[in-house]
């Protein structure tokens, strides 16, 4: 995909410090007179033939963007304006935690991929409910995801109490929930992969939402790494338990071999495709899905729908190829959607 200048220049500096970049002066667009409605008529993607209904929720259109990307919601008004679907927040854990020193995210140029070894850094759980709790004339209509994901410091059994202590605490401020059960690659201590580790995890968050009135989806987002076996594992969960979906991909510890962190975008996009298909063909599409991983161009977007995929989140591509993947992959879809209409 041809990148804008602005986008040249980013793709010049070391990841992590292109990414603050933007996101700052995605902050000062959206404090000027005018910001927002700039970010709208520039970024965001036409209205038509785009709507979805996933879960139970209403989505303006399918594509959003995938966890740590704006992990606290310090963006939210802008990633709103801009035109996002939805957007995932998180990791989300109970405390502050600084994350990996840096540098810790690694550009692989030839193959428009990264390897990120951030470890979750968060200003956690209390500083993302003030981002979340109130919703402004931007957020209102946002879908907001929030992923739950692993304190680097935690024990096992503390581990299950956190997670559904962030659980608890979001319920009423978010639309739906993204459980991480792939690995944080500052710490392996626990990586859930059998169906007993899952279950512990997930039962407890089942239990809140049956006492509560309104419903939260929830999904549980996988590792690419998974043997068949445990992906198998994860599908079983899927259909016999009330989990609602599935994210697929994360990040790769496998692809990165020796180098400490995750593999991301280019180098996983096949395996992301295939592992969403694999899903979709066993649940005979009555799952909801959402594809991450690798998606860098409009064209992987449309694989990644016609693999089976219901949304789409963005990340790497994101921050590779800048904003105007969402506006492009929008058209894409639509098109393809005109055609079969
Ligand atoms: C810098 C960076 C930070 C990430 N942080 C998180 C995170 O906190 N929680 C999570 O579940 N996934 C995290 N991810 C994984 C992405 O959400 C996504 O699943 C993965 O990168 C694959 O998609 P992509 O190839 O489009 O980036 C992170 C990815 C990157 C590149």
């Amino acid at each position: 995909m041809r990148r804008s200048v602005f986008q040249n220049i980013l793709w010049l500096l070391p990841a992590e410090v292109a990414h603050n970049i933007r996101m700052a002066l995605l902050g000062i667009v959206g404090k000027i007179p005018s910001g927002k409605w700039w970010l709208e008529t520039v970024h965001a993607p036409q209205k038509e033939n785009l709507e979805r209904e996933v879960f139970g929720i209403h989505f303006r259109n399918p594509i959003g963007i995938g966890a740590g990307f704006d992990p606290n919601g310090d963006r939210l008004d802008e990633l709103a304006a801009t035109g996002f679907g939805f957007v995932e927040i998180g990791s989300v854990v109970p405390r502050p935690q600084p994350g990996t020193p840096r540098p810790r995210i690694k550009r692989l140029r030839p193959n428009h991929s990264l390897i990120d070894n951030s470890g979750y850094p968060s200003r956690g759980l209390e500083y993302i409910l003030n981002n979340v709790r109130h919703r402004t004339d931007y957020t209102r209509d946002l879908v907001i995801g929030c992923n739950i994901g692993r304190l680097t410091a935690s024990h096992r059994d503390d581990t299950i109490k956190e997670y559904l202590r962030v659980f608890r605490n979001m319920y009423q401020y978010v639309d739906f929930f993204v459980i991480n059960i792939s690995c944080n690659t500052a710490s392996k201590r626990f990586v859930p992969r059998s169906r007993e580790e899952i279950l512990a995890l997930i039962e407890p968050l089942f239990e809140f939402r049956r006492g509560q009135l309104d419903y939260r989806p929830i999904l549980l987002k996988i590792s690419p790494d998974l043997s068949k076996e445990e992906l198998d594992t994860v599908i079983d969960i899927l259909i016999e338990t009330p989990l609602d979906g599935i994210e697929a991909v994360a990040g790769s510890i496998d692809m990165a071999r020796k180098s400490p962190g995750a593999v991301t975008g280019g180098l996983l996009t096949e395996r992301a495709i295939e592992m969403v298909r694999y899903i979709a063909e066993k649940t005979e599409y009555n799952y909801p899905i959402i594809g991450s991983g690798g998606m860098m161009t409009p064209e992987d977007v449309k694989r990644m729908m016609e693999a089976g995929a219901s949304l789409v989140s963005l990340n790497t591509g994101l921050r590779e190829n800048g904003l105007r993947l969402l506006k492009k992959s929008a058209k894409k879809i639509a098109e393809t959607k005109n055609k079969e209409d």
